[in-house]
């Protein structure tokens, strides 16, 4: 197929990785991506080329040189999301291979055409759970709507035990090495606790119900293929056990052993207290993280609440209400709905003092219990306030441990 830059790299015999490397993306709609991303698509070559899923647009030409560096024919093109950084590439595709098909769940169909009017080939809806035969392949299709698009469904191999996941078990990860267990385990670790405290926590449920789905129908992959990250092989040190494992903890709060101090503040006092919750719960041997808002990606405070059995949130008082770092903060973690965390409150004010109480209501709604008073002080803490900041800090901890 001729030499080229960008090149098929073989996943198993009849399967390759055609997708791209985003050395470069730092911020993926919010979420800081800090070791970029990959758009991975499949090709499968037989009798008939399918190709599962494309890239983002801008990647279209390292798509289409990987493509032609196996074939100069695909056939069927399957969509298991819809979102651009995996259909961008479609139009084009679709203009240079010419492929008959285009499958996607019935919400993929419409998505497909509401984001790209008059493809080339109209989108073809596939049974939720039936199986196609395609030239020598044969192809499971399986629903996972809001996980995290309503569109979004997996497609399995079953005579190859490939899962195509899209979304699912995918981090945002850069990096020359196809296979999870090429890759440093902490890393892994920590990246896949930020893609689903920042994509999938509002959908746990979801994922618990359809991690269950899924072992009752007796699916246990050989190999799973997300759409972001490297891929999760058997009988390796990176099996897929393992991170559908890690996911189902984070789906049933599993693991949830830290607190959390998110704060802000303006001349120290809120920062004074922060600090004396931290020695509070220190005490007990809890592990603790200090996050000064402003100084902190959202997206980092997130994956950190993800694992954390407590919060305590401190703001300032500023023109009679929340410090802006922290309120956005606040309405991004909610969005992402951490409910159910132990949580308390503390603030520094001037004169009017209404952060304490806002931050009152808004936590009230995460329906968690509130494990000790407010403390709310004016202008700088008094030692006797200090002292009721570590109180708080004990009392939190005693919520994590149980
Ligand atoms: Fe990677 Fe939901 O797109």
């Amino acid at each position: 197929m001729g030499d080229r830059a960008f090149r098929a790299v073989e996943v198993t015999p009849g399967i390759h990785w055609v997708g791209a490397v985003d050395w470069d993306v730092r911020d993926f709609h919010g979420y800081e991506t800090s070791r970029g991303s990959t758009y991975n698509a499949f090709l499968i070559t037989g009798r008939r080329n399918v190709l599962v899923d494309t890239v983002k647009a801008a990647f279209t030409e390292q798509l289409m040189q990987r493509i032609a560096s196996v074939t100069d024919r695909v056939d069927v093109v399957i969509s298991n999301h819809s979102e651009a950084d995996h259909s961008g590439a479609l139009p084009a595709v679709l203009e240079a291979f010419g492929p008959e098909r285009l499958l996607a769940s019935g919400a993929g169909v419409e998505n497909l055409q509401a984001h790209y009017h008059g493809l080339r080939v109209p989108p073809e809806k596939v049974e939720n759970g039936g199986t196609l035969t395609i030239g020598d392949n044969r192809f499971t299709f399986l629903e996972t709507r809001m996980l995290h698009w309503p569109d979004s469904m997996f497609t399995f191999m079953p005579d190859r035990n490939i899962l195509f996941s899209q979304d699912a078990f995918g981090m945002h990860m850069a990096g020359n090495h196809l296979f999870a267990h090429d890759c440093d385990p902490g890393v892994l670790r920590r990246e896949s606790a930020m893609y689903y405290a920042n994509i999938l926590n509002p959908y746990s449920k979801l994922v618990a119900n359809l991690i269950s789905k899924v072992e009752e129908m007796g699916i246990r992959p050989h190999i799973i293929a997300p759409d972001h990250g490297p891929l999760w092989v058997a009988g390796t040190s990176a099996e897929p056990g393992w991170v559908v494992g890690l996911w189902k903890g984070w789906a049933e709060g599993a693991g949830r052993r830290s607190l959390v101090v998110l704060y802000d503040t303006m001349w120290g006092a809120t920062g004074a207290m922060a600090r004396a919750v931290a020695e509070g719960a220190a005490e007990s041997g809890v592990p603790v993280r200090v996050l000064r808002a402003g100084l902190t990606h959202r997206s980092v405070a997130a994956t950190e609440v993800l694992e954390a059995g407590a919060l305590a949130f401190g703001s300032p008082t500023l023109n009679n209400g929340i410090f802006p770092a922290l309120a956005d903060h606040l309405e991004y973690l909610k969005g992402l709905r951490f409910h159910g965390r132990a949580w308390a409150v503390f603030g520094s004010h001037g004169w009017s003092g209404e952060a304490v109480p806002r931050l009152e209501k808004a936590l009230e709604e995460w329906k968690g219990p509130k494990v000790a008073d407010s403390v709310a002080v004016r202008f700088t803490p008094a030692e006797a306030d200090l002292i009721r900041c570590r109180a708080m800090g004990v009392s939190l901890s005693k919520a994590v441990v149980g």
